[in-house]
């Protein structure tokens, strides 16, 4: 699978670890999260286009470089891809936000679309779509339908961990999409948690149970 991307920086690695730990308390759990999400921005962000334009020094002119190229756009799934905004804006504080909201249909089980709000470029925008967890992969195919119906055409899925169930679904529904990975896990478990995961990721970030 030439498009998935499993980070192994020690640094990523060593706050997976205390994001994973059940005694993680919500104020550190989101911190974590913030920082695994700016570090994995950080990475994600190695091909971004330059251009070179003059500039003064102290000392004379210069050229040097900025970003170029296509704007970028956040998109969360709701409700705990919005853990991981703020640690990318600490990086990209110019990009946009969107949002996709998802709800479990009881009787297919399927993720149904309640909430869609997506910058109004989106079509030229390089888009990462974010959620924690990428378990049985329904969110992110059906969030990622939402985007595409939408013009989206530029899309790079980031999660912190990852069942390789959930990886097979989305590279098998979006091939085009570049998929970002902290931990690729063991499974899926009977009630859809990812083994050995790290629980629920929403009610660890919002303090919900
Ligand atoms: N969603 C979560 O928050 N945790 C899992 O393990 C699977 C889905």
């Amino acid at each position: 699978m030439s498009n998935v991307h499993v980070f192994d920086h020690p640094l990523i690695q060593h706050k997976l670890t205390y994001i994973r730990d059940v005694n993680t308390g919500t104020k550190e759990f989101r911190e974590l999260v913030d920082e695994v999400a700016t570090l994995m921005a950080y990475e994600i962000t190695r091909d971004l286009q330059l251009q070179e334009i003059e500039i003064e020094t102290p000392i004379g002119p210069a050229k040097s470089n900025v970003i170029a190229g296509k704007k970028l756009g956040i998109i969360p799934i709701l409700r705990a891809g919005l853990g991981m905004v703020e640690g990318i804006l600490e990086l990209i504080p110019a990009a946009r936000v969107g949002h996709v909201g998802l709800y479990r249909d009881p009787e297919t089980l399927k993720p149904v679309e309640y909430y869609v709000k997506l910058p109004n470029d989106v079509a030229e925008r390089r888009l990462i779509v974010v959620d924690p967890m990428l378990a049985t992969g329904g969110s992110a195919v059906e969030a990622i339908n939402s985007i595409k119906k939408r013009g989206a055409k530029n899309i790079t899925f980031m999660c912190l961990v990852a069942a390789p169930e959930g990886v097979e679904v989305l590279t098998e529904a979006h091939p085009d999409v570049d998929v970002y990975i902290a931990a690729m896990d063991e499974k899926l478990n009977e009630e859809g948690y990812i083994v050995p995961g790290l629980g629920d990721a929403g009610d660890r970030l919002f303090g919900t149970k």
